[in-house]
């Protein structure tokens, strides 16, 4: 028989094949999730053709066929490989969650950000997914592995850099990465390559024969990650991995771990600087209090929750009393402020093209010049106060009903 996830075709009699086995023949890895399910199905002159996106959708909304003829059918799947899915993953505290039944998967080669508030539960969900902390309940799948029975294979599997360091201080750092191959079994001159590498990578050159004990913080860290890229691993956790890092390093650590997806590396990556995780993110998850408040792209994010944006402009005679008051009473406007350091007035709308003339409009009317003007960007910073905002006064709101 044809296999149609192989794109083979071939003549079907679909009452006695149901679809689902059409299409499941055979073991599927639970890592693999089917996408884009095309059905091409033909008999005769009449011809029927249907898209899914997911097996699921197939199986919310089949597809009727005329009974008991023979149709040739063409069944062609693409399938997005997971390199995690967590299913209502929880840690309990005493009675108090700090992880609170979180949901959600991350492609392979994905760079997967977790952002959150200070006790938003981040650490904790990196510690369970990395099999150093048991889950009160929910599970997940690690790399095709099942996170409560296969901890030692997702292990094999895995890098992690913690949020707080923990190393030998006796060592000097290049001995310390050996070391760190060597438990990893990392052959020798693999090793030695690799540190090598790394050395370079992260600018450790001029402290490689120092014992880690008297690197300074920013340093320390740098070995920290650096020794993670000594082993293979298919995905990597880093847990606020450029705290500390000076800017010049922070960026060479983003462009090296760019440089890792390109190559297949997934990350599932924390830290509070939202420009970081805009550069290096291709999803964002918001946490906050133990719970998932959005996922999306960085842009769809900024798009959705971005408060309006902000058109900036400067008078060649400095201010204009009649003109900051007419425009405050436009009703594009939403808030005007003017900077009493530098003079600019800060407009904040939902439709800078039309404040924008505005402006101009009434420069010529009060006689004053507009020296400068721009549409200031809305930033990810933005939407996550938004973000957290909203679900804290959610949570307020279903506290008192
Ligand atoms: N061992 C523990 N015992 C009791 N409570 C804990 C323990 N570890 C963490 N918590 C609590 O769980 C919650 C989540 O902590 P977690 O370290 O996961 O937060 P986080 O999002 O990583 O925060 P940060 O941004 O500060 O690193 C916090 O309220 C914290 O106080
Ligand atoms: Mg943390």
């Amino acid at each position: 028989m044809p296999d149609p996830r192989k794109g083979e075709e071939g003549r079907f009699d679909l009452l006695n094949v149901g679809l689902d086995d059409l299409l499941l023949s055979g073991s599927v890895n639970s890592s693999l999730e089917l996408s884009d399910i095309d059905v091409a199905l033909w008999r005769n002159h009449e011809s029927l053709r249907v898209r899914y996106s997911s097996l699921k959708q197939m199986r919310r909304r089949p597809f009727a066929l005329s009974r008991g003829a023979e149709w040739g059918a063409r069944v062609t799947v693409a399938s997005r490989e997971l390199a995690m899915g967590v299913n209502q993953l929880s840690r309990l505290y005493g009675d108090k969650p700090a992880v609170d039944r979180v949901s959600f998967d991350v492609e392979r080669s994905e760079v997967f950000g977790f952002l959150g508030p200070n006790g938003a539960g981040k650490t904790t969900t990196i510690k369970m997914l990395t099999t150093l902390l048991q889950p009160s309940s929910g599970g997940a799948n690690v790399l095709g592995f099942d996170l409560k029975t296969e901890g030692r294979k997702i292990r094999e599997r895995i890098g992690v850099v913690q949020q707080q360091d923990s190393f030998d201080q006796g060592l000097n750092v290049e001995t310390s990465l050996d070391i760190y191959g060597l438990i990893w079994n990392v052959p020798r001159t693999e090793r030695k390559t690799r540190i090598e590498e790394v050395i370079a990578r992260f600018g450790m050159q001029e402290f490689r024969k120092m014992p880690t004990v008297d690197l300074s913080a920013g340093q320390r860290r740098r070995v920290q990650v650096a020794r993670e890229f000594i082993h293979d691993m298919d995905l990597l956790f880093l847990d606020e991995p450029t705290v500390g890092l000076d800017p010049i390093v922070r960026r060479a650590l983003l462009d090296y771990l760019k440089e890792r997806v390109r190559n297949g590396l997934t990350i599932f990556f924390t830290t509070h600087i939202l420009e970081e995780a805009e550069y290096l993110c291709d999803r964002i998850a918001v946490i906050n209090q133990g719970r998932i408040v959005q996922i999306d792209t960085p842009e769809n994010l900024k798009r959705r929750f971005g408060s309006a944006r902000a058109v900036e402009f400067k008078l060649l005679q400095g201010s204009s009393e009649a003109l900051a008051s007419a425009l405050r009473s436009s009703a594009d406007v939403t808030r005007l402020v003017q900077d009493s350091g530098t003079g600019a007035y800060r407009v904040t709308t939902t439709r800078p093209e039309s404040v924008i003339p505005e402006i101009y409009r009434l420069a010529e009317r009060h006689a004053v010049t507009v020296s400068s003007i721009y549409i200031a960007e809305t930033t990810l910073e933005d939407a996550f106060i938004h973000m957290v905002t909203d679900d804290e006064n959610d949570r307020e709101t279903e506290r008192e009903a």
